[in-house]
């Protein structure tokens, strides 16, 4: 690790974790407006943004296919850091610490906490609910060959999937902004030493424990060199 890269902080997601991340959040607002708009009249000026009600009906389904795409995606690359571990369940008992900004007394988490876990895993079950039911429903591509039963199962859970899709967003969007130095993160991919440790305490110790090892084998690289030089 070089000079430059320590001062720059500490690597939270590369480029691509971004450009996917970012692909499938921008996707997805898409998907809720266009959503929003074939679902209740309330919304029905969204479909202004779609170039009518006829394109904002056809194109839905598709925007659908692609954020499930890349949601896959991000879903196999972030399963690890999203497995449940034993100090996830004390920091979600201390919940009341986490919303009054008690952070001090929370246990040491590591790259994501136990909220952000349940982020993750609430949006791995309902973009695949998502999928399959909005395929069932899609016209006139696989509507018609579905039995009438499917067809009723599947609009109740698309719309239910999506309730709790929205929902977790929201509340995601908002953590995000609350957390000051997330959006930095996800945008920028690097963080401070000082958020690290703030924030994902174990993470930071496994970032700095790989960081030294890595100067360690340079050092020794380094030595190893000056030696071959003062041998004649
Ligand atoms: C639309 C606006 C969105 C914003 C502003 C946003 C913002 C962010 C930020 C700032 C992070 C980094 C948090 C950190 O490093 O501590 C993050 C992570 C993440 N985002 Fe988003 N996101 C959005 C949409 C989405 C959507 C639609 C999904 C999934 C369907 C998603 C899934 C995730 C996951 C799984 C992570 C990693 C775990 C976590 O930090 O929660 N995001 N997002």
């Amino acid at each position: 690790m070089s000079h430059s890269n320590r001062e720059r902080g500490i690597l939270r997601y590369d480029w691509w974790s971004r450009v996917n991340h970012w692909l499938i959040a921008f996707s997805f607002v898409m998907l809720v407006l266009s959503g929003l708009a074939i679902f209740h009249p309330y919304f029905w000026s969204f479909t202004g943004l779609f170039g009518g009600p006829i394109p904002t009906r056809i194109i839905h389904p598709f925007i659908g296919v692609f954020m499930a795409f890349f949601f896959l995606i991000m879903a196999v690359r972030f399963f690890k850091v999203s497995l449940i571990k034993r100090y996830d369940i004390q920091w979600v008992k201390q919940i009341g610490d986490v919303l009054s900004n008690r952070d001090e007394r929370l246990p040491p988490v590591g790259k994501n906490n136990a909220g952000q876990k349940m982020v993750y895993w609430l949006m791995v079950t309902s973009v695949p609910l998502l999928l399959i039911s909005g395929i069932v429903i899609w016209q006139p591509y696989f509507a018609p060959a579905m039995p009438r039963l499917w067809l009723r199962v599947a609009a109740v859970v698309h719309a239910y999937a999506a309730f709790a899709a929205i929902i977790t967003l929201i509340i995601h969007i908002y953590s995000a902004i609350w957390v000051k130095g997330s959006i930095r993160a996800m945008v920028q991919g690097r963080v401070s030493k000082a958020w690290a440790k703030h924030h994902h305490n174990l993470w930071y110790e496994e970032e700095m424990e790989k960081q030294r090892r890595v100067e360690d084998a340079a050092k020794r690289e380094e030595t190893a060199g000056q030696q071959r030089q003062q041998t004649p």
